[in-house]
């Protein structure tokens, strides 16, 4: 059916919808939009995203679906969503560990991080991706897995990869490129956090954040330059690698005497560049 469907909906499944907290915003049609956060910019940029027409894609860490579902709407021939993190999570256990470490002034252990406080035989937060599924009578088809330990065998290729704020969550990014490129088939989508050097636009350096640096978030452990990124593509196998867009954004001013020396916007922050690259093999 799809998207645009003209569809008398259970309105049981549109108050949950509602009612729910999301992550990403989904236009849904029939005006409803869920509640989630603003959309990126960078990802809406004009040449961010290919046209996926015809294509077979595969989305890495979908959370609540929203490319997923704009790239079935878009045409995509197969659409598969691969998650696992997000919606076996147990957030309430990861705080709570979380707070220990704070306490006892140590640094949270990333393998603990990664797989201690996820639920073994149910997905909690997989649950507005289902909402928006039954809503939209999607056919994308969802896998529960961790793309870094799954035999990628079982997934095959697709023409084209999402990999969309996932990169800078991988305590091995240069592996994680390798799995990437082994299931791409003609282009990877990559966005990603990374860094930019004022004065040094060329140089590859990865920023390592051993705690919650950026953005509060213990899960953020690695951040490119432009450079380091082209590089970490091309040794894990891509043979050419094409930045579409880029973003820098202002730092707001802390306090309203810092604010009246460099204005509203603030000084541009180095620590909140973020890219899209597409690589192909
Ligand atoms: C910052 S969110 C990005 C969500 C979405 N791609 C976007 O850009 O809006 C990172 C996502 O990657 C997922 N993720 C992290 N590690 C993963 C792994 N090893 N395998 C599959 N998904 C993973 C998380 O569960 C989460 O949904």
């Amino acid at each position: 059916m799809g998207w645009a469907a003209a569809m008398t909906h259970d309105p049981e499944l549109v108050q949950e919808i509602r009612d729910r907290e999301w992550f990403h915003t989904i236009d849904l049609g029939d005006g409803l939009v869920t509640r989630g956060n603003p959309p990126s910019e960078l990802l809406s940029a004009p040449k961010a995203i290919p046209e996926v027409r015809g294509q077979s894609v595969l989305d890495i860490g979908a959370w609540d679906g929203k490319y997923s579902f704009e790239a079935e709407r878009a045409g995509a021939r197969r659409v598969v969503a691969l998650d696992h993190f997000v919606w076996r999570l147990n957030p309430a256990k990861l705080q709570a560990y979380y707070e220990a470490c704070e306490r006892e002034g140590r640094l949270p252990d990333p393998d603990m991080v990664g797989a201690a406080f996820l639920e073994v035989d149910t997905v909690p937060l997989k649950r507005g991706f289902d909402l928006a599924h039954a809503y939209l009578d999607s056919h994308v088809e969802a896998v529960v897995d961790d793309f870094m330990t799954m035999d990628l065998n079982t997934l095959g290729t697709f023409d084209i990869v999402f990999y969309f704020g996932v990169l800078y969550h991988m305590i091995n990014p240069l592996g994680a490129l390798q799995r990437l490129r082994s299931v791409t088939g003609k282009v990877a989508v990559i966005e990603t956090a990374a860094v930019l050097i004022p004065g040094y636009p060329d140089t590859s350096l990865v920023e390592f954040y051993a705690g919650k640096e950026r953005n509060g978030d213990y899960t953020n452990w690695f951040a490119p330059t432009e450079a380091a990124l082209h590089g970490m593509c091309r040794a894990a196998g891509f043979g050419r690698v094409e930045t579409r867009a880029a973003r820098i954004r202002p730092r707001p001013p802390s306090t309203a005497a810092w604010r009246r020396i460099v204005g509203r916007e603030g000084p541009l922050s180095p620590s909140n560049h973020r890219l899209v690259v597409h690589a192909f093999p």
